[in-house]
């Protein structure tokens, strides 16, 4: 029996272990919290720092295969243990998706669609590099953010005075500092795709998720996006290229930007990729399973999960197309659902009146922060509007009695 060593214990690694677990393997974690989710239920976990490398080692030896499931994991330290066994997606990829730095380059390097964008380097030299880039921009650091943690939006003179007073009271002279500046764009819709590539090098792609945020933190995912078929396909052959350029053995998430083509835009050069009246632009890359493909449980012919766990184990993969011709719907339950940070189980004793819930997964996590990730939920409908309001009258239900 195989044993597939995951880093990190989170609810993408909870689920993707119950989908190796089906497969006929075995599964470890390595994640310094004992309580994580994935943590409580492996055959083995191994808690130590991020930085302790010899448990990693010792991690790594145990298994046959080792994928990751979260990105801060320091790259260098790995690549030895690679030696031992092989680590995918793969660590050339990690280290340039894990910096936004690196992530902005690879884009431009590769002719991939991104918005405009300067890097900085130093704390001394954002005053300097702020004052030549158009306002309104953000400014992102260029290591460990998630769900908007480590971003700054600057729309006037004045709001970048004061966020360069900000982070340099945040970041004391001789700590490093990087970012990068990336130009504020309005966007229309936010869509994502997932690629799946075999160790073969074959790829196969999932149906592209239409992604609605609140508070910079994922709310909800439908699909099929509610966008034209055109662009829809236009986004599946960047993720593809995306996947193809980084030479991904496992999946690659890929988010995009859209936004609509101006009457101005039409006449000039713009730095995204043209498609009818839409503008696409690639925002950021997971090589990993992603919170939009929960969906992909209920509403694929195989979930995300199933699939890298199939890539892993070297089983061939098959239909990653949507299962029938509904709409689903995800949403996100976070801490805010809970009444205390100490979760007691959830009442879902009114799920029977929402028939078309086709699930709610809870994570088993043991403390409900607002903004953590608890759970989610996936309905669907015969339509767009039907699919959103089933999970949504479902969410609001959960909230009210909670
Ligand atoms: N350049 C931008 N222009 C417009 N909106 C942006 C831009 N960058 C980020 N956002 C908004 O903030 C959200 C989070 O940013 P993102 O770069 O994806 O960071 P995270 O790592 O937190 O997911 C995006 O999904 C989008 O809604
Ligand atoms: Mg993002």
């Amino acid at each position: 029996m195989k044993t597939v060593g995951i880093l990190g214990g989170g609810q993408l690694g909870l689920m993707l272990a119950n989908s190796i677990y089906t497969c006929g393997a075995d599964v470890i974690v390595y994640d310094p919290d004992p309580s994580a989710p994935l943590c409580r239920h492996a055959a083995k976990a191994y808690n130590g720092s991020w930085t302790d490398y010899a448990l990693i080692e010792e991690f790594v030896r145990a298994a046959d295969i080792v994928t990751y499931e979260f990105e801060n994991v320091e790259c260098a330290p790995l690549r030895p243990l690679a030696q031992i066994s092989p680590i995918y997606p793969g660590l050339d990829l990690l280290a340039i998706t894990q910096n936004r730095i690196s992530e902005k380059r690879f884009l431009k390097e590769n002719r991939l669609p991104h918005v405009r964008f300067a890097t900085v380097e130093d704390i001394h030299e954002l005053e300097e590099t702020t004052k030549t880039f158009p306002l309104p921009f953000v400014i992102k650091t260029a290591r460990g953010g998630y769900d908007g943690k480590g971003q700054y939006l600057v729309r006037s003179k004045q709001e970048l005075a004061e966020t360069i007073t900000n982070l340099k009271e945040l970041v004391k002279d001789d700590q490093p500092f990087s970012a990068i500046l990336e130009e504020f764009i309005t966007v229309s819709d936010e869509v994502s795709c997932i690629v799946a590539r075999e160790l073969n090098g074959k790829i196969s792609t999932f149906p592209v998720f239409e992604n609605h945020h609140r508070n910079h933190i994922l709310d909800k995912t439908i699909v099929p996006a509610g966008v034209p078929v055109a662009v829809r396909n236009k986004v599946k052959e960047i993720a593809e290229e995306a996947a193809l350029a980084l030479d991904v053995q496992g999946l690659l998430t890929t988010e995009f930007f859209l936004s609509r083509l101006s009457d101005q835009e039409k006449k000039q050069e713009v730095s995204g990729t043209v498609c009818g009246d839409y503008l696409i632009y690639i925002n950021e890359f997971a090589p990993r399973p992603h919170n939009s493909g929960h969906i992909t449980r209920n509403a694929c012919h195989m979930s995300q999960f199933d699939a890298l766990a199939r890539i892993l184990l070297e089983i061939p993969l098959t239909d990653l197309s949507c299962n029938s011709k509904n709409t689903h719907c995800m949403i996100n339950i976070l801490g805010d659902s809970y009444k205390n940070d100490s979760p007691a189980d959830l009442d879902m004793s009114f799920l029977a009146d929402h028939a078309n819930v086709a699930e709610v997964v809870l994570y088993g996590k043991l403390s409900a922060r607002p903004g953590r990730k608890m759970g989610h939920l996936v309905a669907w409908g015969e339509d767009r509007e039907s699919a959103i309001q089933n999970a949504q009258s479902f969410k609001d239900s959960l909230d009210q009695l909670n």
